[in-house]
């Protein structure tokens, strides 16, 4: 039985490195459950295989990723209300993948599509990309551990003041803050350069290697996505929560 459809992520392998891409175009590559799972599946056999010695992320289209399906979210058959929801376990899949993950980023990288380069080992971006994580705007609140790792990349202030006004912000920004290396016109051939380069290191070197710039932040980060998840949840059966899913769902009925 098909789980999912298998067109909207699409995997391949160029030497050593596997390039999953978000391919739902024509939804800004808003991620809903199935891709969730397929993200997962992809991330499980990519640091499974020895052969696979990196790991870039990119979407089809005009955007990075639109983020979460709003539809999904908004319907409680789909959206994650518990710890083996699909969302949640490729959170937790990021978190522990002992392999580099490289991000290429155009146009809009929303939600989980910021929150994911938290993640990565090395991320770049066009000129035009922007960057949100609208939480608070949809009633929600951070996840993916960006509650700890963003406040300790920019600090305090500069954490609070983009997640409670939910405002996005660019890609000079974004480089400023050290959430991507490099504005580029093409991230995807900068991030595909950049594994081609690690997959050429000896692979044990920079599997150990990731784990100790990890080792630090390992368990603390593990402890708040469990908080934001609880919080996440229950802010999914909110009434504010669900009245800006509608806001967004309904707004081209206009
Ligand atoms: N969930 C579900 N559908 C989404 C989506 C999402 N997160 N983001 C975009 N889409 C859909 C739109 O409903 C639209 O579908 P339609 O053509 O059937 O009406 C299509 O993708 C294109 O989106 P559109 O809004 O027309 O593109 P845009 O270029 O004007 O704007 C965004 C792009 C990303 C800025 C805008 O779509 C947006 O704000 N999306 C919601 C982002 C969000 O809040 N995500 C949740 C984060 S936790």
């Amino acid at each position: 039985m098909q789980r999912y459809n298998v067109n909207e992520i699409t995997t391949s392998k160029v030497g050593g490195v596997l390039s999953i891409q978000l391919n739902r175009p024509e939804k800004k590559n808003a991620i809903n459950k199935g891709m969730y799972v397929a993200l997962n599946e992809a991330l499980i056999h990519a640091s499974q295989e020895f052969d696979i010695r990196a790991v870039v992320i990119s979407g089809a289209g005009a955007a990075f990723t639109a983020g979460n399906d709003i539809f999904d979210f908004a319907n409680t058959d789909d959206a994650p209300m518990d710890d083996s929801a699909p969302g949640f376990q490729f959170i937790k899949s990021l978190h522990n993948f002992p392999k580099p993950l490289i991000a290429a980023v155009q146009g809009s990288a929303v939600g989980i599509g910021t929150t994911l380069l938290f993640h990565c080992d090395a991320a770049f971006a066009t000129p035009t990309a922007e960057f949100s994580m609208p939480f608070v705007t949809l009633g929600l609140v951070p996840e993916a551990g960006s509650s700890f790792l963003f406040p300790r990349l920019v600090g305090h202030l500069r954490a609070s003041e983009i997640l409670l006004t939910g405002r996005s912000f660019s890609a000079s920004e974004a480089l400023e803050m050290g959430i991507i290396n490099k504005v580029v016109d093409d991230p995807l051939a900068e991030a595909m350069k950049t594994a081609e380069r690690i997959a050429d290191q000896p692979p044990t070197s920079v599997i150990n290697t990731k784990a100790l710039l990890k080792s630090s932040n390992h368990a603390a980060v593990e402890a708040v996505m469990a908080a934001e998840g609880e919080l996440f949840r229950l802010a999914l059966q909110s009434d504010e929560a669900q009245t800006a899913f509608m806001k967004f769902l309904s707004r081209k009925a206009k």
